[in-house]
């Protein structure tokens, strides 16, 4: 497929833009992979960017109360993303910034509105020629609020758990699947309810429910839409 047509973002007003936003383990990371290999686009993993920030917060001792310490960092957050390792300070943190620890403490770090406002600028940049694919819960409703295509993934979080414990088990890790569920509502909780850019669809998005559909039928219904859209032929 190549690409023919571009539209308009805020940020840059010739990058094609498809957001992709919706709660834990929705599978929005293998979507936007996917979309990422078909098109030639750029990825931006929000998430990891506030895992990172999870991950300097902890390992400098900043908490929630220390908001000028975390807003510095996230300012100058030394985090770098090759391929599909997630570098901080230029060491390789991928296995530790994946932890249900350091997604707890990223979902509340991203409850602060100034944190959100001080990692914006730096989620904006991603936005390169020929396009990007954008994966995180306001891709679509805050960060490019003007892209053609917005994508919003949902799923029970029962089946979102078993998909996690299914994910566990080929990596040979033991899961409690009633403390995962418990883990993936807890942060719905949080990323749904919070005041600064809460967990929602845009207006214009188009909304999948996951539940019972395969992966492969999730990608497919997304690259005919970028089709319909005039991203790819
Ligand atoms: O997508 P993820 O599980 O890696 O994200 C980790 C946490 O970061 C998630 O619980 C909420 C937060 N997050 C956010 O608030 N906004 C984004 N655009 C991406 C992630």
């Amino acid at each position: 497929m190549s690409l023919f047509n571009a539209h308009s973002n805020e940020s840059n007003p010739i990058i094609p833009v498809v957001t992709i936003d919706g709660p834990s383990g929705v599978g929005k990371g293998t979507l936007a992979q996917y979309l990422t290999c078909k098109t030639g686009f750029h990825l931006l993993d929000s998430g990891a960017i506030y895992r990172a920030l999870a991950y300097g917060a902890v390992q400098n001792s900043l908490d929630g109360t220390n908001l000028p310490g975390l807003v510095n960092l996230a300012l100058n957050l030394p985090v770098e993303f090759m391929s599909t390792s997630i570098l901080y300070n230029g060491v390789d943190v991928t296995a530790s910034v994946r932890t249900e620890e350091v997604a707890a403490v990223a979902s509340t770090l991203a409850a602060i509105p100034e944190v959100r406002s001080a990692l914006l600028a730096r989620q904006k940049a991603f936005a390169q020629a020929p396009g990007l694919i954008a994966d995180g819960r306001d891709m679509g409703t805050v960060v490019f609020p003007d892209a053609p295509v917005k994508l919003y993934l949902t799923a029970s979080a029962e089946i979102r758990a078993q998909r996690r414990v299914n994910q566990l088990k080929n990596q040979g890790l033991n899961a409690n699947i009633r403390k995962i569920t418990q883990d993936i509502q807890e942060r719905d909780e949080r990323d749904s309810n919070r005041v600064a850019a809460p967990l929602k669809p845009a207006q214009d998005a188009v909304v999948l429910d996951t539940t019972h559909l395969s992966i492969e039928d999730v990608c497919q219904q997304a690259m005919s839409l970028l089709w319909q859209k005039g991203l790819i032929k």
